[in-house]
């Protein structure tokens, strides 16, 4: 283990598997003592368990490094308050936050029951705003910290789990508006947005579904065909930690608000988006008509667009 985060205590959430584990680890390695947190659930978020935290633990001591695990929900405001306690007891301090714990119930919004939207939204969102809000009291006391949150390519489109996609947008509404917030106390707050084989994207179950999709032919570009699902194979959950652990180090201290891609050797940054195109009527002459919108909006606002998804045929049911 080296030292260049040496002194400083972190949190990770969603710990025990995938990239959050790679994550601990990786500020495990640089010194950083840290709080392993993981319910320990299924894919679909149920059947809670110790043993994904209590492993990650025993590795980051075997390697000589210091770390306790937590095995709340994110989405439980008791347990995430639970968690800083923990990490301020154990540590002291509380230098970096990453959450990065997660959830998916897929389905076409066709389909989706009201359960499996409010579970996604649950932990993605209601658990990110729970594990910084607690934090960043804190963090604003220390007049120091790092927050990384994790939202997805998806943030932007996606298909078949729009519930995982409305969370992770707001995970970037929520970034950003605490990095205004709290960056006058020298904290940060960044997101990433990673891709990485792990049981969230290998799962025979979600490789089915993404299949389906791309049958249909309503997957995003990135995500459809054989050759991203075997390109997305390849992509080890430990090449996203070293970005997140730049995110949390003195080096990054002016790096607030921003969404940085982490996907496999490609790191990349997300413009803000912005209104690209306008029309202006004086209020003094009244509202848009719909005759005027008729003639301006397809010359103007609407010019060159096109249908992402344009009506089809319906299929033959077999
Ligand atoms: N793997 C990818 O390609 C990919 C792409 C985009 C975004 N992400 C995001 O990265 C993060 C990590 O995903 P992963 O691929 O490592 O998944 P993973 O399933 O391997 O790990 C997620 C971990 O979160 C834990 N968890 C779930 N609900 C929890 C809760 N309520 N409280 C605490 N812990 C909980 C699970 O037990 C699990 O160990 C997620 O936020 C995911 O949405 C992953």
């Amino acid at each position: 283990m080296g030292d260049p985060l040496k002194g400083k205590s972190a949190i990770v959430t969603g710990a025990g598997r995938g990239i959050g584990r790679a994550i601990a680890m990786a500020l495990a390695q640089e010194g950083a003592s840290v709080v392993v947190n993981d319910f320990g659930v299924k894919v679909d978020g149920s059947e809670p368990a110790s043993g994904p935290a209590d492993e990650v633990v025993q590795e980051i001591k075997s390697l000589g490094g210091k770390a306790v695990a937590s095995y709340g929900d994110v989405a439980s405001w008791q347990d995430s308050e639970n968690l800083i306690k923990a990490c301020v007891d154990n540590f002291g301090r509380l230098d970096i936050l990453a959450n990065m714990a997660g959830i998916l119930r897929d389905r076409m919004i066709f389909n989706m029951t009201e359960d499996e939207w409010d579970a996604v939204i649950r932990v993605h969102l209601k658990g990110t705003f729970n594990c910084t809000r607690h934090p960043c009291v804190v963090m604003r006391q220390q007049r120091g910290g790092r927050i990384i949150n994790t939202t997805s390519p998806a943030w932007i489109v996606t298909t078949g789990h729009i519930n995982y996609g409305a969370a992770k947008s707001g995970i970037v509404s929520l970034t950003k508006g605490v990095a205004r917030e709290m960056g006058r106390y020298g904290v940060t707050c960044n997101a990433i947005a990673p891709a990485a084989a792990t049981r969230m994207t290998m799962d025979p179950a979600v490789a089915a579904a993404l299949q389906l999709r791309a049958e249909r032919g309503v997957a995003r570009e990135d995500t459809a065909g054989n050759s991203a699902a075997a390109a997305l194979a390849q992509m080890d959950p430990g090449a996203v930690a070293p970005i997140v652990v730049y995110l949390g180090s003195d080096q990054a201290a002016n790096i607030n608000g921003e969404v940085f891609g982490a996907v496999g050797g490609r790191l990349s940054l997300y413009s803000h988006p912005v209104e690209m195109r306008m029309i202006y009527k004086d209020p003094q002459e009244g509202v848009w008509t719909l005759d005027e919108l008729e003639t301006l909006v397809p010359a103007s606002l609407a010019s060159g667009l096109a249908n992402p998804a344009p009506p089809q045929p319906p299929s033959e049911k077999k």
